[in-house]
């Protein structure tokens, strides 16, 4: 894993990051703005499964619109995750808070494919979601995950 490690620490686009001073910050600034996005998404859903936001809105059209807010936003973050882990590679694979994130961005990611595609094939759990205990364990559970992912992710900077 080391001499892996070390081989990207070498390669040219690893180099160029690490030489540049706009490029870190830049990708910095669109992880945290996708950050955003998919945290505001997500945080909406789960709050609709709980009834406290739009109470009188069926759950799957709501689905269908922020979902995908979700999974393209995982798809920005990873790749500019990748690319901040390209600049210093071994800062953050070694380290315990990301791969504590990593863990829980599998099983939110799990947990909100299983929300999206229950919506979709209009499966009763998510008809009227505030009135079912597993869709709000769920939802309870989803935000956890998330707060935890994106404080694992600042903690990653201060981790073993
Ligand atoms: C999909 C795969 C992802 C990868 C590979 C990844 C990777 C990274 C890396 C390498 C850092 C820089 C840590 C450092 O050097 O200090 C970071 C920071 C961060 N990540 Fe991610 N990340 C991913 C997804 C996510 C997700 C899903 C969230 C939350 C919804 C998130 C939230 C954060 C936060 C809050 C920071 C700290 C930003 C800062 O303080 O500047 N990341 N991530």
């Amino acid at each position: 894993m080391n001499s892996f490690l070390d081989w990207v620490g070498r390669t040219p686009l690893s180099l160029y990051l690490g030489d540049t001073a706009w490029t870190i910050p830049t990708i910095q600034a669109v992880h945290i703005m996708a950050v955003a996005a998919v945290f505001f998404s997500a945080l909406w859903l789960d709050m609709r499964i709980l009834g406290v936001v739009g109470r009188g809105q069926p759950f799957a059209p709501l689905s269908r619109r922020f979902a995908p807010w979700i999974g393209w936003g995982v798809v920005v973050l990873l790749l500019t995750g990748l690319l901040l882990m390209a600049a210093e590679p071994t800062r953050a694979i070694l380290n315990l808070y990301f791969q504590i994130k990593m863990a829980a961005l599998v099983i939110v990611g799990t947990l909100t494919w299983a929300m999206a595609a229950g919506a979709k094939a209009d499966s009763p759990l998510w008809g009227a979601p505030e009135t079912q205990g597993t869709a709000k364990l769920i939802a309870i559970i989803s935000l956890v995950l998330w707060a935890l992912i994106i404080t694992a992710g600042r903690w990653i900077a201060y981790g073993p």
